[in-house]
């Protein structure tokens, strides 16, 4: 049977010149709007991890022709009531965003439908969407009153909504977006931070006429049209983030990652990393499809702490483990608040990042918001467990490039959710 663990030991010299896979909220995003629009959409760039997989079979469960070759796709658009009663369970496995929004998606179809996943994803919360769909009309029943999934969604017409979310909450905003193009009227989502918007830029390039009111306020007119149109998906700014902080931590390291996302709601890492005195310079910058893209270029840097919060964020929530890592090895304390929304992500990856780190020797203490770090010099061996979140594992691979001997992480096969390829680039460099 093949090992479900990693031991990796200390390193010096990063070196290469490479791309991560893409985005992972984009490709997410490009099936469900590849498959609601007219014509055929072609993406390249997309994220052939687990959870969009999931996504993509999911669609496939709906009736929808899909080719996929590696990173590329091929999408017989349905246009938005073309979908058909899947005859079984859509298994969402350990994905989140894919549950979220298919919530959205499956309310306002004149089927009936169920979601589950694995035993992680079946605990994590979902009133958050399906509180406010059922104001719309939805009917959506699961355990603890519909926050648990299995979700069996009884399609409903539904009835457009001004929803002020309490949550800075990409998924929330894209599930009710989803739900509000099949509503009749025009709904109104607010949210108290800007979460990542990559919703409303590609609803914009299909012709959908979703409107940015402001920052915080979106309105979405129901039952109007999109147009397929080529896609093509940067690389991950989440995922490119583990090699950033892997060259910044190790000793006479220089790495560029070409082609990575960097549209400004998620790159709050790059700009706090730089706070913290990182020497990371971005260049070759273009657009395609209103996401910016460029390449990354970063340096072995002596790191200071730093405090965060507030709206900061939303802006680096996917990578605050990675970031962790990065304070753990920094000159001084790092305290980062108003981060709750980590306490059910695939882990609690507050509990799991600090009990992982005060493994390694780091003086890490939980609060109920967030995470103290006093960071050291060097990080000790150990034994860490990955609680199953793809995100903590490659995290504390990280980390292990910095110990004084040699690091296991357990349970790494989760890595397949975002990002298949990771051991293999990290050894590559
Ligand atoms: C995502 C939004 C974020 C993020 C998740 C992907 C998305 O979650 O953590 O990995 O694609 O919309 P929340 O919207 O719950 O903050």
């Amino acid at each position: 049977m093949k090992k479900n663990s990693w031991i990796i030991k200390p390193r010096k010299g990063l070196r290469g010149i490479f791309t991560v896979p893409g985005d992972k909220s984009i490709s997410h995003r490009s099936l469900f709007f590849g498959s609601l629009a007219n014509g055929m959409t072609e993406i390249t760039g997309f994220l052939a991890g687990e959870d969009c997989l999931r996504t993509l079979e999911a669609f496939r469960g709906l009736g929808v022709e899909i080719s996929h070759d590696g990173d590329r796709l091929t999408i017989q658009g349905k246009g938005l009531f073309g979908l058909k009663e899947p005859v079984n369970v859509l298994d969402m496995g350990n994905s989140g965003t894919s549950t979220r929004l298919f919530c959205g998606l499956l309310a306002g179809q004149k089927f009936y439908s169920v979601l589950s996943g694995d035993k992680y994803l079946n605990n994590r919360p979902m009133k958050r969407v399906t509180a406010p769909l059922g104001k719309m009309g939805a009917r959506i029943l699961g355990r603890e009153q519909g926050n648990l999934a299995p979700l069996a969604i009884a399609g409903q017409p539904l009835k457009a909504i001004v929803h002020h979310s309490k949550i800075a909450s990409a998924q929330v905003k894209t599930s009710l977006t989803l739900a509000a193009i099949h509503a009749s009227g025009n709904t109104v989502i607010t949210e108290p931070q800007k979460s990542r918007d990559h919703t409303e830029r590609m609803l914009s390039c299909l012709g959908y006429p979703i409107k940015q009111v402001n920052d915080l306020e979106i309105e979405v007119p129901g039952h109007a049209e999109m147009s397929a149109a080529p896609i093509d998906i940067p690389g991950d700014i989440s995922s490119a983030a583990f090699f950033v902080v892997a060259a910044l931590i190790t000793p006479d390291s220089e790495i560029a990652i070409q082609n990575v996302g960097l549209n400004p709601t998620r790159t709050g890492i790059i700009e706090v990393l730089r706070d913290m005195g990182a020497k990371i310079k971005i260049e070759n910058i273009q657009e395609i499809n209103s996401e910016p893209r460029a390449t990354l270029i970063v340096k072995s840097s002596r790191l200071k702490g730093i405090e965060i919060g507030g709206g900061m964020i939303p802006r680096l929530i996917d990578e605050i483990p990675i970031l962790a890592i990065a304070a753990a090895v920094a000159e001084g304390v790092t305290i980062i608040k108003d981060a709750q929304e980590l306490r059910v992500k695939e882990s609690d990856r507050i509990t799991a990042v600090v009990s992982q780190l005060r493994k390694l020797g780091v003086d890490a203490t939980e609060t109920g918001d967030g995470m103290t770090i006093q960071g050291r010099e060097r990080l000790m061996s150990g034994k860490i467990n990955s609680f199953g979140d793809h995100r903590i594992a490659m995290a504390f691979a990280v980390a292990a490039l910095n110990a004084d001997r040699e690091v296991e992480i357990m349970d790494i096969d989760c890595v397949k959710t975002s990002f298949p390829a990771f051991y293999s680039t990290l050894s590559s460099l």
